[in-house]
């Protein structure tokens, strides 16, 4: 997978991406992340990226030459199965879109500033809006990260055990059962009986109930769907 990311704050994100699990889904070779800083696309003396709103009203608004100059220069190098934009109004980010996308091969990640980009971008270059919640981000940013971690733990080989991101809460609509590790005992605190039981079908059972239990009390939502 390649990830192009737009940003006016190429700085602020630069180091997610240089320890842990995405650092090594870089190193492996399994994906690329290239920073694009808006700036540098921008003609004008200033380097300004964003300008008022038209119609009045308060906030900045990114504008589209940059933007634009930006993707078409990427898409012309290559085409893109995505072009992304963070963005409070997207489709809300979930396990099923994270894993779906995690099998795409080049995607471009356009993170929004200020109020937003010209609608003009979005109408022209951008093809599916993702939103990390419901809630105001000062920028994109962060939502980008977020993403590109969700999606390349997901790649085969990225992660040493396989198995343990499709064991993950979410993946079958289930959150994770209760884990446990050593000592047995802490301070009078036992772990439940049958996970030392070495009666491995019986333990799974176990886990499915507590998944199910811990589902039903905390997300009900997840067990309707
Ligand atoms: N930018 C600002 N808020 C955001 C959000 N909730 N998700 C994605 N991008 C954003």
């Amino acid at each position: 997978m390649r990830v192009d990311i737009i940003t006016v704050l190429p700085e602020l994100i630069r180091s997610p991406f240089e320890g842990s699990m995405m650092r090594r889904a870089i190193d492996k070779g399994f994906v690329e992340v290239h920073f694009h800083n808006l700036r540098d696309y921008s003609t004008n003396k200033q380097k300004s990226v964003d300008d008022y709103q038209f119609g009045g009203g308060a906030g900045m608004v990114m504008n589209i030459q940059p933007i634009d100059d930006c993707i078409t220069k990427l898409k012309s190098e290559r085409e893109y199965d995505e072009i992304i934009y963070m963005t409070p109004d997207g489709e809300t980010l979930n396990q099923k879109m994270a894993n779906s996308m995690s099998m795409l091969g080049n995607l471009i990640i356009l993170c929004g500033h200020y109020k937003g980009v010209d609608q003009r971008v979005r109408d022209l270059h951008i093809t599916k809006e993702i939103s990390i919640g419901d809630y105001v981000l000062s920028g994109g940013e962060l939502g980008a990260v977020i993403l590109c971690d969700a999606l390349f733990r997901l790649i085969p080989g990225v992660l040493s055990n396989e198995t343990s991101a499709l064991t993950d809460s979410f993946q079958d609509n289930l959150l994770s059962p209760p884990i446990y590790t050593r000592p047995a005992e802490y301070k009078g605190m036992k772990i439940p009986d049958i996970l030392l039981s070495g009666n491995f079908p019986e333990i799974e059972k176990w886990r499915e109930q507590k998944a199910y239990e811990h589902t039903k009390e905390r997300r009900p939502d997840l067990l309707e769907e």
